[in-house]
């Protein structure tokens, strides 16, 4: 039977969701609708993370879940990394699944759910040269805030990481592609375009680079903000620094994992920086925005880590006084250099150095977040609270904050902020003037 109704989960990271979005909106095209909150979906398509053990884990057991009470199923397509990762074997484990598709080869699920309706059970993990996006319609929906990729797959390698594998070589999407779709999300009302790339900085076409790109979408009258992420250390250009100094639409928010403040490791895990280049990096970023806020990605606990190595992670949090940062555990995946290196650490280290990272991030997060408070700013409101009448919207430096008014989500309100937590702020509107 053809399905009539979808729904899509994605995980993992924002160019998950961003595939995730297209998904829909190529199923939207054959005629199927997205089934509504709480109601049971013809098709479900998973589309998984395989960056950590926990997570592709999680793929399934949310396959299992889908078996209904009267012992039925919907139609599952496993998309995504752990689609990519496992191909067909991933039936073995879970044979519930009826079609594999990996995120080079999304384009083509129309095709394989027709498939099914003949009894067939397809999996498509190609990485063909040519680019999906060119078989994805055009858009036609946009969020307040809207992710937009313009880069994807990685070279870089470094020992610990699936992505690589996953998701392919390292590609930009054409100036013309990218300039495209950003018009399209800005009529359908994007307020903000988040670029979005394992490396989005490496973006590159011809000469041109993201800098370049970032001042042709300031120049779209009803685009306030743009943002770009994730970055690379080792591509984090003086152009691209520059233009944090010369746009007043892109934001002063930069998301630049570091992974660990100990060289030694950082030669084992490839990341090709050093403590010192990385930070210098950062010093130039801040003489030429000095208002930005710094984010970063840790991992604890790799292969090796000594306590005296885990110090010095401390340090460099400490120096860096990130805005926000996000820090896990090691986690051993297949087939990954790292994986089979001697030296593992044991769970219980992980756990205790974790908590600690932890408690220094979430310090500085408050300290941030209090440095802004009696600011006026602007926000963009994104969506309703859990209160009435109040709504959540993002400052400049990607803090959520918290504030009564009557504006819609996409308005961009001026706004104090009065109060700072340390994941939100929260925030007073300023007199509104009626247009
Ligand atoms: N391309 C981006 C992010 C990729 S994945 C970058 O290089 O910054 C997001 C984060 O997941 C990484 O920054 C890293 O901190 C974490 N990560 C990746 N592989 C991991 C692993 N095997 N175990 C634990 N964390 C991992
Ligand atoms: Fe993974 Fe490193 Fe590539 Fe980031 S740069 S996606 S961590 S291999
Ligand atoms: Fe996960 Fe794949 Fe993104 S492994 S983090 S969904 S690139």
């Amino acid at each position: 039977m053809t399905p009539k109704t979808f729904r899509i989960k994605s995980f993992g990271c924002q160019m998950n969701v961003y595939d995730g979005e297209r998904m829909a909106e190529l199923l939207a095209e054959q005629g199927m609708s997205a089934a509504a909150d709480g109601d049971d979906a013809d098709l479900v398509v998973l589309n998984t993370c395989h960056i950590r053990e926990k997570a592709a884990d999680k793929a399934y057991s949310d396959v299992g879940r889908l078996r209904r009470e009267d012992g039925s199923k919907p139609l599952i397509a496993l998309a995504g990394c752990v689609a990519q990762a496992e191909g067909a074997e991933a039936r073995k484990r879970a044979p519930m699944i009826d079609i594999v598709v990996g995120p080079q080869a999304y384009h083509r699920l129309p095709d394989m759910v027709a498939q099914t309706t003949r009894g067939g059970r397809p999996v498509d993990i190609d990485m063909p040269a040519i680019s999906k996006f060119d078989a994805l319609p055009a858009r036609r929906r946009a969020s307040p805030s809207s992710f937009l990729s313009v880069q994807e797959g990685c070279d870089k390698f470094c020992t610990y990481c699936v992505v690589p594998y996953t998701r392919g070589a390292e590609i930009s999407r054409p100036w013309q592609d990218v300039v495209d779709e950003a018009r399209a999300l800005v009529d359908a009302g994007a307020r903000e375009i988040v670029l979005l790339g394992q490396n989005v900085n490496a973006w590159a076409d011809g000469s041109r680079g993201l800098a370049d790109l970032i001042r042709a979408l300031a120049e779209y009258d009803s685009l306030e903000r743009i943002r770009y992420t994730t970055s690379h250390p080792m591509d984090m250009g003086d152009d691209l620094i520059a233009a944090h100094g010369e746009i007043a639409k892109l934001m002063p928010y930069l998301h630049l994992p570091v992974q660990s403040g100990s060289n030694r490791i950082l030669k084992a895990m490839n990341r090709s920086h050093s403590v010192e280049s990385y930070l210098r990096t950062l010093e130039k970023m801040r003489a030429a925005r000095p208002d930005i806020a710094l984010s970063g990605d840790f991992i604890v606990g790799f292969p090796g880590e000594t306590e005296e190595d885990f110090t010095q992670t401390l340090q460099i949090v400490d120096e860096v006084r990130y805005a926000s940062a996000y820090s896990f555990k090691y986690s051993p995946r297949p087939g990954t250099p790292a994986a089979t290196m001697e030296d593992q650490i044991s769970r219980e280290v992980m756990e205790e150095r974790l908590e600690r990272l932890h408690e220094r991030i979430g310090q500085h997060q408050l300290a941030f977040n209090r440095s802004k408070v009696g600011m006026s700013t602007r926000v963009l409101v994104e969506r309703k609270g859990r209160h009435q009448g109040q709504m959540i919207g993002r400052s400049p430096w990607l803090q959520s904050v918290h504030f009564e008014t009557s504006a819609q989500p996409g308005d961009i309100v001026d706004v104090t902020l009065v109060s700072a937590g340390p994941q939100s702020m929260a925030g007073a509107e300023a007199e509104r003037v009626a247009a």
